[in-house]
């Protein structure tokens, strides 16, 4: 008889690998930015975002230590939500988000996709420019 079929390809690669051309979903978060993770200073203004924990700390090239050396520092990213849409550049881990592609904005960049008095919005989809 005939052997089984082989089984189907694995699923894509986990989001948090990051780069490369991939769209990813999460929550939309904001916060008062300050000192980051990459070691510059963001303030409310800043067209910037933290990215979730685990994405931040397992990006391609970061072997842990000083966040400072994450090659995600200043990677630009355009997110999407409910037909709008921000450019912001990843400079902080946000150590609170659940969910490894979810971004926590400034506030100024979160209020370019939704009204701030919603506080968290479901479904931001983006990607690396
Ligand atoms: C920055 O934004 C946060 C969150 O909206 C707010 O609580 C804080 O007062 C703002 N800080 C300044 C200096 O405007």
């Amino acid at each position: 008889s005939t052997p089984p079929p082989p089984p189907p390809p694995k699923s894509s690669p986990a989001p948090s690998s990051g780069g490369g051309g991939g769209s990813f979903s999460g929550d939309g978060t904001f916060y008062a930015p300050g000192l980051n993770a990459c070691g510059t200073v963001d303030n409310n203004d800043s067209m910037i975002a933290a990215i979730g924990h685990a994405a931040f700390d397992s990006f391609p090239g970061y072997s842990g230590g000083n966040p400072n050396n994450n090659p995600i520092c200043n990677k630009q990213v355009t997110a999407h939500y409910q037909g709008k849409s921000v450019s912001v550049r990843i400079t902080d881990r946000c150590g609170g988000c659940d969910i490894a592609t979810s971004l926590d904005f400034s506030p100024k960049a979160f209020a370019m996709l939704a009204d701030p008095s919603v506080g968290r919005i479901h479904g931001v989809t983006w990607s690396y420019d």
